[in-house]
């Protein structure tokens, strides 16, 4: 906990001097760094606070070698493609280290957010680091009208464009739909979705959103992918799924 703490002070330092990061006193005893994992990324999670939306949330971590030989980052992973992690060296010497930063666009985001970073090594190690942060409402891209949606730019490629052909409705809900409510509408980000008191319900709000970036209207009519027959499909689909009693099973299983 003291050693944790420790990063935690230092990184801000870090980052504001990312050319030297070998001037920190990183070495540990042998014994010690002799039970840490082969591959170590420092914190493990990182809380970034309150973050207004529209601004990035950047952080930066520190991956260490502990295997004994050079190591290459093969692979640097984040779910979302909102997420952009670049490491300073894609090279990391015995016992040495290297900065990873992170960037999270935070456009469309709201409340708490997760979001998680998994970097594989040449020897086949893998280790992950994770990313908090609350998003705010920013009133300054509220008056702006600069709000971004689900939608927008380079959102649409995972948000938009996948939907518009997808006929099946269970393959509609798994793209374009399960990444926010969750698998089989049990609930994730957004809301569980088998409770819903009717199917005028369902497909009114599919096609006109919620007033909101994340819930956008799906219907071509609010500027979405979906056509009027596509909406109702998913939303008699979604009407049948098995309901839930417990409520409380609902809540955020992430
Ligand atoms: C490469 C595909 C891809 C792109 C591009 C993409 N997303 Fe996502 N998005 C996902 C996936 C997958 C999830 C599910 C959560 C996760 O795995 O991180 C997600 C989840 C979300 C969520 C739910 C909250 C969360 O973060 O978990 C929001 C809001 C969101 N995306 C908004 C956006 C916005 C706004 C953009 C454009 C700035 C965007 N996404 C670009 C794939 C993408
Ligand atoms: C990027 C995340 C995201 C995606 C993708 C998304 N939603 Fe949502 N949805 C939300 C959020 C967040 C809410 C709750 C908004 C609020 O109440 O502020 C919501 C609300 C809803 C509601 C109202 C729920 C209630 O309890 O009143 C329905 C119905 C719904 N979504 C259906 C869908 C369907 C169907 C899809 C796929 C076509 C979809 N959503 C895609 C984020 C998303």
């Amino acid at each position: 906990m003291v050693k944790l703490s420790f990063f935690l002070l230092l990184l801000p330092l870090l980052s504001c001097s990312a050319s030297q990061p070998q001037l920190v006193g990183m070495e540990k005893p042998v014994d010690e760094a002799s039970a840490l994992p082969m591959l170590h990324i420092q914190p493990k999670i990182y809380d970034l606070g309150d973050i207004q939306e529209g601004e990035a949330a950047i952080a930066t971590f520190l991956i260490r070698n502990n295997s004994g030989q050079s190591i290459e980052l093969v692979d640097i992973q984040a779910s979302c493609g909102c997420t952009a992690a670049e490491p300073d060296s894609y090279m990391i010497s015995p016992s040495g280290f290297t900065q990873l930063k992170v960037a999270i666009d935070t456009s469309a985001k709201q409340f708490d957010i997760k979001k998680s970073v998994y970097v594989t090594d040449s020897l086949g190690n893998t280790a992950k680091a994770m990313l908090v942060f609350n998003v705010v409402e920013n009133p300054h891209l509220q008056s702006a009208g600069k709000i971004k949606g689900i939608f927008d730019g380079q959102c649409a490629s995972c948000h938009f464009e996948p939907l518009v052909n997808t006929i099946d409705p269970k393959t509609l809900y798994d793209v374009g739909c399960a990444m926010c409510h969750g698998e089989q509408g049990v609930g994730a980000y957004a809301p569980r979705l088998t409770n819903l008191p009717s199917l005028t319900f369902l497909s009114h709000t599919i096609a006109h959103g919620v007033g909101r970036p994340q819930m956008p209207g799906f219907s071509h009519a609010n500027g979405g992918p979906l056509t009027d027959a596509q909406i109702q499909s998913l939303a008699e689909w979604l009407y049948h799924l098995p309901k839930e009693a417990d409520e409380s099973l609902s809540s955020n299983p992430r």
